[in-house]
């Protein structure tokens, strides 16, 4: 069959944000049935940890077949996250939109990221998601798109999704138009 084309994903983000529950959500569950057992092949893990480092994941959309770096958000990690700007061809950054407290931090990560050397310069897609949507307290999406000056982002193709990664909702959306704004 068609080779999918192979692209490298950077997901990024405060910790505590949502991004492992994301990548988690799009790895696949394979269930294949046979005439002697069902077996049930699944690449998802039940109990998520605060990420150390990063990790690698993969998962497939109908034309492409990503590498996701699910780096961790924790300050002292997050100097890690420029060794990898070079190589991808987009970013994930996800947001607890529940987390009012900490909206300018994760804007300050944002530009910081924004205006770094290998990233200003390049139309590389940023996808967002205004995670955690289910949360009694969570700020729409077009309220943390204005809290973190999305409308400034000129050179890029942008978009925000609200989700709600531990049901998977919203996820899907937002794969599609990575997709579509991958060159
Ligand atoms: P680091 O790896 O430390 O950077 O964190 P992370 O961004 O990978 O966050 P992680 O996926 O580990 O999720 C942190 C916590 O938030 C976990 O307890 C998740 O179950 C929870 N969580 C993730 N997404 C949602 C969501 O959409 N709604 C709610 N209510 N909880 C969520
Ligand atoms: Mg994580």
């Amino acid at each position: 069959g068609l080779k999918k084309k192979e692209v490298n994903v950077l997901c990024l983000g405060l910790e505590n944000s949502g991004k492992t529950t994301i990548i988690n959500q799009l790895k696949p569950i394979i269930v294949c049935l046979s005439a002697f057992c069902l077996c049930v092949l699944q690449t998802q893990t039940q109990d998520i940890v605060p990420t150390i480092g990063f990790n690698i994941e993969q998962f497939k959309s109908s034309s492409l077949s990503f590498t996701v770096f699910d780096m961790s958000g924790q300050s002292r990690y997050r100097n890690l996250w420029e060794h990898y700007y070079k190589e991808s061809h987009a970013i994930i950054f996800v947001i607890d939109s529940g987390d009012k407290l900490r909206m300018v931090v994760a804007k300050e990560e944002l530009d910081t990221l924004l205006n770094h050397q290998d990233i200003c310069s390049r139309r590389m897609p940023v996808l967002l998601f205004a995670n955690k949507s289910d949360l009694r307290e969570a700020m729409s999406s077009v309220k943390v798109s204005q809290l973190l000056c999305l409308e400034n982002i000129k050179d890029k193709p942008w978009h925000i999704c609200a989700s709600n990664a531990v049901k998977g909702e919203g996820l899907q959306e937002g794969v599609d138009w990575l997709q579509d704004h991958i060159r």
